[in-house]
C-alpha cells in the first residue's frame, strides 16, 4: 500500500531552508538552524502550525529527503553543480541582485542563466504544489523565486499566494535593463498579494506595471489581462484575468526573544569579556555586515579612517570591531569586495595600531546568535550604513538587544530600517564628510539624549515585531482582492 505524502496548510518556500548541514563531533550528520535573517523571522510564526518549508539544503547534488525539524516539515530541493552557478550565483546574485540594488556594481547578463532560473523556479513550484493540502496558503520569498507564484498557480488555482521581497524593488528605469522583464513581473502577477518593505518598492513594482507593461493600476492594486506561459514544464498557455493587491509590509526581528537572550548571565558576561579583550576601549564602534558591497563597508571604514588621521578619534581607545560574513564567495563582484576591504583594514591597521592594539578588528566569520548579541550589548556605537539595503535587520537585532538604553545607531538613509527608525543618527554613506559628523555625534551624544532615542527605537521595534509582521502579512494575503482567476479558455 502507498502512503500518500503528508501535505500541509501553510507552505513557506525559500531559496535556503532554515537549516545548515553539520558533522557532529561523533562524524555523524545533522541540521543546525541557520543564522540568517529570513529565518530568525519566520521560525517564530511556523512553529506550532501545520506547516512546511521548501528550500534548498544549501549545497550540490540530488534533493535530501523530507524531514521534520523543531515541529516543521523540511521539504529539500535538489540544485545541481550547475544550477548553483547558474540559478542562485548568476542570474539570482550577478543579474537580479546588481539591478535590484541601484547597479551598485554592473549587472550581467546571460541567456544561459535565465533560462536555469525558469528551470529552477518550476521545480520549487513543483515541489510547492506537492506538499501544499486543498486550498492551502503559500508565502514565497525573494527575488530567487519571481517565477514561482504563477507557476504554482498554474499547477495547482486552488491555493492563495503571497510573495514577499526582502530586497528593494527598482525603479522601472533599473528594472527595464533586464530582458526577462515581461516574464519576471508576469510570473509574480500569479500571486495574490505582493509585499515589499518600502512604500517606494510597492510603488516602483506597480510603476512598472503600468508604464512598462501598460497594466490598469488603481490605488494598491493591479490588474492584470493576458496569456500566462506558466510552465517551464508543459503546463500550458491560458488566458487569465487577476487584480493583485501590491503593498509595503516592512519586516521586523524577533524582539523579546532577543532582548531575553540579551539579558541573559551569559551573554552579559560575554560582553564584558569582550570589551575586556579589545583593551576597556572608551567607545567600541561596531559593524556587522555579510561582507557584500551593498553594505557600505568601504564608506564606513573611509570615514573611520579619516577621523583617526583628523585625531577626532584616537585607537585604542576608540576601536571599531568589524564582523563580515562570508558570502556570495564564488562571485566576481564579492571576491573583489573582499579583497578591498581587506587592503583597507590593513593600511588603517598599518598606520594607526600599536602592537597589539589593532584599531580595527576585523573578523571574516558567521557568528551564532548569542555571541552577536554580546557583541550589541558590549558597542557604544553601532554602524550601518548600506548604500541600499531593503531593510536591515541588523539596525533591529541591536535595538532589541539594548534593553539597557545604552548605545548609539548610526543609519544609513538607504537602508528599509530608516523608514521605521528616524530617531537613529541619519546619514548618507556617499557624504564621506557628513558620514563623520554623524559618527561623532553619536559618540559625543550625552548620555540621556541616546537613552531617550534608544528607547523610542525599542518601541517602534517591539510594537512591530516579526511575529506582528507575519501575522499582518498573512492576514494582507487571506484579504487580497477576491477576483477569482478566471482562466477563459485554455490555449492550445
Ligand atoms: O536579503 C536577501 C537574502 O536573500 C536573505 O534572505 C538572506 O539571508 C541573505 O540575502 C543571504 O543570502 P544567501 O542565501 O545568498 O546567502
Amino acid at each position: 500500500m502507498t502512503v500518500a505524502a503528508p501535505t500541509f496548510d501553510l507552505v513557506v518556500v525559500a531559496n535556503r531552508l532554515p537549516v545548515d548541514r553539520v558533522v557532529d563531533t561523533d562524524g555523524n550528520n545533522t541540521w543546525q538552524r541557520s543564522p540568517g535573517g529570513l529565518v530568525t523571522a519566520l521560525e517564530s510564526v511556523m512553529r506550532g502550525r501545520d506547516a512546511a518549508w521548501v528550500g534548498w539544503a544549501g549545497e550540490p547534488g540530488p534533493a535530501p529527503a523530507p524531514f521534520r525539524e523543531e515541529g516543521i516539515h523540511l521539504q529539500p530541493v535538489g540544485l545541481s553543480h550547475l544550477e548553483i552557478e547558474e540559478y542562485y550565483e548568476g542570474f539570482s546574485n550577478d543579474t537580479l541582485w546588481p539591478i535590484y540594488h541601484d547597479v551598485i556594481v554592473p549587472a550581467t547578463f546571460h541567456r544561459a542563466w535565465w533560462s536555469t532560473y525558469r528551470v529552477v523556479n518550476h521545480r520549487f513550484a513543483q515541489a510547492v504544489a506537492d506538499v501544499a493540502a486543498p486550498g492551502a496558503t503559500i508565502w514565497v520569498h525573494d527575488y530567487q523565486l519571481q517565477l514561482v507564484p504563477a507557476m504554482v498557480r498554474a499547477i495547482r488555482p486552488d491555493v492563495r499566494i503571497g510573495w514577499f521581497n526582502h530586497i528593494p524593488f527598482p525603479p522601472v528605469e533599473l528594472f527595464s535593463q533586464l530582458p526577462w522583464r515581461r516574464a519576471l513581473v508576469e510570473g509574480l502577477l500569479g500571486a495574490d498579494y505582493l509585499g515589499f518593505q518600502r512604500v517606494a518598492d510597492a510603488e516602483n513594482f506597480l510603476r512598472t506595471c503600468r508604464r512598462m507593461l501598460h497594466m490598469t493600476t488603481r490605488g494598491d492594486t493591479v490588474t492584470f489581462r493576458g496569456v500566462v506561459d506558466g510552465s517551464a514544464g508543459g503546463e500550458g498557455a491560458r488566458e487569465t484575468e487577476r487584480t493583485v493587491r501590491a503593498s509595503a509590509i516592512p519586516i521586523s526581528v524577533d524582539f523579546h526573544g532577543l532582548e531575553a537572550l540579551a539579558r541573559t548571565p551569559e551573554v552579559i558576561a560575554r560582553a564584558v569579556e569582550i570589551r575586556k579583550s579589545l583593551g576597556s576601549p572608551e567607545t567600541l564602534l561596531l559593524g556587522v555586515d555579510r561582507l557584500d558591497y551593498t553594505k557600505g563597508i568601504g564608506h564606513r571604514l573611509k570615514a573611520y579612517e579619516e577621523l583617526l588621521r583628523d585625531k577626532a578619534i584616537a585607537a585604542p581607545g576608540t576601536t571599531l570591531v568589524q564582523v563580515a560574513s562570508p558570502s556570495r564567495e564564488r562571485v566576481e563582484a564579492y571576491r573583489h569586495l573582499r579583497t578591498e576591504v581587506e587592503a583597507t583594514v590593513g593600511r588603517i591597521n598599518g598606520e594607526f595600531s600599536a602592537i597589539g592594539e589593532p584599531a580595527v578588528h576585523y573578523l571574516h566569520q558567521s557568528y551564532p546568535r548569542d555571541e552577536m548579541a554580546a557583541l550589541f550589548l558590549a558597542a557604544d556605537v553601532m554602524l550601518v550604513t548600506p548604500l541600499r539595503d531593503g531593510m536591515n535587520l541588523v539596525a533591529k537585532e541591536y535595538i532589541s538587544c539594548r534593553y539597557d538604553l545604552g548605545g548609539a545607531l548610526v543609519l544609513s538613509e538607504f537602508a528599509g530600517a530608516w523608514h521605521e527608525l528616524h530617531q537613529a543618527y541619519v546619514c548618507n554613506p556617499h557624504d564621506i564628510e557628513g558620514l563623520k559628523h554623524t559618527i561623532m555625534a553619536a559618540i559625543q551624544a550625552p548620555a540621556d539624549q541616546r537613552r531617550r532615542r534608544m528607547k523610542a527605537l525599542r518601541r517602534r521595534v517591539s510594537d512591530h515585531d516579526v511575529q506582528r509582521w507575519a501575522s499582518r502579512y498573512l492576514e494582507a494575503l487571506a484579504l487580497a482582492p477576491d477576483k477569482p482567476d478566471r482562466p477563459d479558455r485554455h490555449l492550445r
